[in-house]
């Protein structure tokens, strides 16, 4: 063992130069290894399809790499992780795990503590099924209320979202196994993914979603770095020279490695020399794409000269760098799957579904209700057998199973995306909170049945959902199948309803004057049914506040369809006349909001959401007082947060800084937030660190941040909207 071996910190290393020392050492490694063998780590099989999946014992999960035991070097055991270990298309029969909410209920939480005790907790899963790379850390904005992955997203502010997917990276990796942060960048919709460009002033990339994975690879550090399907001003993700040696490893030194999506490689030499160090899902290339190209055409390209041995040594030591930060290297996956403590792992599901829930509506304290209700009737969202999750790649297969699992037809993602409903009925988590009630379930099929038992009853609670998925978008807001005219029809019978939405993101809410309350528990994960009868008993108080706005109509969004939806229309068209081979033909998407994502363009466009972004009500009421704000190098704000009233509780203070994007258009920025739970009565002193980077634009010719001068107006609200006291932010800091 070498010297620099010796000195080596077990993972996950934290500090730069624990991170040098793991690149002295991956590029040792290196330097032993054959041509052949250096070209065997730059790709990744994919079992599902793999020819090669007996000869390795691959198991049937996201991606595989057979390392070099003859270097000590661990296979790549690759799977998906953006909310617990998934388990696609139960291939893995029996493999059961634990199942988050959606990231958008943890980006509801605004809790760092609460993201990394989730990454933490599939982390622990993966590495116990001897998993070591999870592709987790969705870190995309959501610039669309409609896009399929929202669910996978943590919300539409980039400080917000840096902060909390970094934290939950941290999480996955603090299991000493490596997490991705993804798709880099701007998959922003799943229409034509594979094909759209996504077209976007470079400062104003660098101010929204960038930023966000700026912060998160500065929080998380996470070993890997995925690059998207889409086109990003005209070249793929996987490709753009600009955005992964210029931004990524370029301006932000990025350590790792960075892997392409699942069949998002298009060539050898020019996905190599642009950056990309690993071609993922060999096997969809070949399907997708018609060939591979981190094989045998790469051993050609060395030998050609056209890919130096230089660039190829990088490649193969960005991994090994990689493996080695997050500990994946040092601390192999066990021999064989251990056992875990799945109660404790379903609490850090519950946690996660109770502090991200978002009371949006509560007339006349209709919640929490009382225990000593006599009857209540429950209406649809299949809620007497389990609750609802978002399709695609992340989907686990919780402990339970799946009670309903509805296989879709038609779409882009008909072959891999399933409605799957995780077994935790909220009927019989509100059954056995009210044991001396009488609970009458209807499926809401039948509406005139649904108003009759509403009608007879003390409560009602309609459970609406709405499915989203991976490899499509919503085709309009409005809750599906006729759900809308089914609250009407109840709330009509009796005016004592709740609503609870299980959506993977913003629905209109035709209904809502006629409603006494609305509870989001976005998809509510491995314990949903629990933690939404708790919080509707008031066992918890609703503490979630909105990661992303809620438009009042389709037509307040920058865009309020998808786009590409014509060349999706006619790509069908094409292959229902018996073109089988029939593509969606390339297009592109203007960002026109640019920088403004999400609240900002609400306010740019004096458009008034039907709920806010950081939006979110409580049982119990909260003052804040004596705001300082100190603008030295580290700008932060102190204030006193006091809880007015008669329980315990959670409150999200918002610091908002109020400045201009490289256009000069001036609007409020999230800079800093904490969640601080309190008693009845109590009072504390929070700081809110400030992150400056949300009140400076980039400077694109300098390369740099560059802080707005003078004096710049601070809110501190309880939404984007919603401000309660004002100060001065005052240096350059
Ligand atoms: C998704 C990725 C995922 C990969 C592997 C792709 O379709 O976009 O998020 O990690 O598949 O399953």
């Amino acid at each position: 063992m070498s010297e620099i071996e010796e000195n080596a910190e077990i993972g996950p290393v934290q500090d730069d130069a624990g991170i040098k020392a793991c690149r002295a050492r991956a590029d040792g490694l290196v330097r032993q290894m054959n041509l052949e063998e250096k070209v065997s780590f730059v790709s990744t099989y994919f079992p599902i399809l793999s020819e090669k999946a007996k000869q390795y014992g691959m198991v049937p999960s996201s991606g595989y790499n057979p390392g070099l035991a003859r270097l000590g070097i661990p296979e790549l055991r690759i799977n998906d992780a953006s909310l617990g270990v998934s388990n696609l298309l139960n291939a893995r029969p029996g493999d059961t795990a634990t199942a988050l909410p959606s990231a958008l209920a943890t980006g509801a939480t605004f809790d760092p503590e609460i993201a990394f005790a989730g990454g933490a907790m599939i982390g622990s899963e993966a590495r116990a099924k001897r998993f070591n790379v999870m592709l987790a850390g969705g870190i995309n904005l959501t610039r669309d209320p409609w896009a399929g992955r929202n669910f996978e997203y943590i919300g539409e502010d980039p400080v917000h979202t840096g902060r909390l997917g970094g934290a939950a990276v941290a999480g996955v990796q603090s299991n000493n196994i490596a997490s991705t942060v993804k798709h880099f960048v701007l998959n922003s919709q799943e229409t034509g993914r594979m094909v759209m460009d996504a077209r976007i002033d470079e400062g104003a990339l660098r101010e929204s979603d960038l930023l966000a994975f700026e912060i998160a690879i500065e929080v998380g550090r996470p070993a890997s770095v995925m690059t998207s399907y889409n086109k990003i001003n005209g070249e793929y993700g996987g490709e753009h020279d600009g955005l992964i040696n210029g931004v990524l490893k370029g301006d932000w030194a990025y350590p790792g490695w960075v892997m392409s999506d699942w069949g998002a490689t298009h060539s050898t030499c020019k996905a190599a020399l642009a950056g990309l160090d690993q071609e993922s899902g060999l096997e969809l290339d070949a399907v997708l794409n018609g060939a591979v190209f981190f094989t045998d055409r790469l051993v050609e390209a060395v030998n050609a000269g056209d890919v130096s041995v230089a660039r190829l040594d990088d490649m193969v030591s960005r991994i090994l760098t990689g493996m080695l930060y997050s500990g994946a290297m040092d601390d192999p996956a066990p021999a064989s799957e251990i056992s875990v403590d799945r109660d404790l792992n379903a609490s850090v599901a519950q946690t996660v579904a109770e502090a991200g829930a978002v009371l949006l509506r509560n007339e006349q304290s209709m919640l929490p209700l009382s225990d000593n209700l006599s009857r209540i009737t429950v209406i649809g969202g299949h809620a007497d057998v389990g609750v609802l999750s978002g399709g695609g790649s992340s989907q686990v297969r919780s402990h339970g199973g799946a009670p309903i699992e509805e296989q879709i037809n038609e779409g882009d993602g008909a072959w891999f995306c399933r409605m799957t409903y995780h077994a935790s009925p909220p009927l019989a988590a509100i059954c056995a909170r009210v044991p001396g009630a009488e609970v009458r379930f209807c499926s809401g099929e039948d509406a005139e049945l649904a108003a009759k038992l509403a009608s007879e009853s003390d409560v009602v609670v309609v459970f609406a959902t709405q499915w989203q998925s991976e490899a499509r978008d919503a085709s309009s807001l409005s809750l599906p199948g006729g759900q809308d005219e089914l609250i009407q029809k109840v709330a009509a019978a009796n005016s004592d309803i709740v609503v609870v939405l299980e959506t993977g993101g913003p629905v209109l809410m035709p209904w809502l004057d006629q409603v006494r309350a609305v509870l989001l528990a976005w998809y509510p994960g491995q314990r949903g049914g629990e933690a939404i009868a708790r919080l509707l008993f008031g066992d918890v108080s609703p503490s979630g506040r909105l990661p992303i706005t809620f438009p009042a109509a389709e037509e307040q969004a920058p865009r309020p369809k998808p786009g590409g939806l014509a060349q999706l229309k006619a790509r069908d068209a094409a292959k229902a006349a018996g073109d089988a081979k029939a593509r969606i033909e390339p297009f592109a998407v203007e960002y026109i909001e640019g920088a403004n994502v999400g609240y900002r363009w609400y306010e740019l466009m004096g458009h008034s959401p039907l709920f806010p972004f950081g939006y979110g009500l409580s049982y119990t009421s909260f003052r804040y007082d004596n705001l300082e704000i100190v603008g030295e190098e580290r700008p932060r704000v102190y204030l006193d947060i006091t809880n007015t009233g008669a329980c315990a509780g959670a409150d999200v203070p918002q610091a908002y800084v109020r400045a201009a994007d490289g256009e000069g258009k001036l609007t409020w920025r999230l800079a800093g937030f904490r969640r601080v739970e309190l008693g009845a009565g109590e009072t504390a002193r929070v700081e809110l660190e400030l992150e400056s980077r949300a009140f400076s634009v980039w400077d694109q010719e300098g390369r740099r941040w560059v802080r707005q001068p003078g004096q710049l107006p601070v809110a501190i609200g309880r939404s984007s909207v919603d401000h309660k006291l004002f100060g001065e932010l005052t240096g350059d800091s």
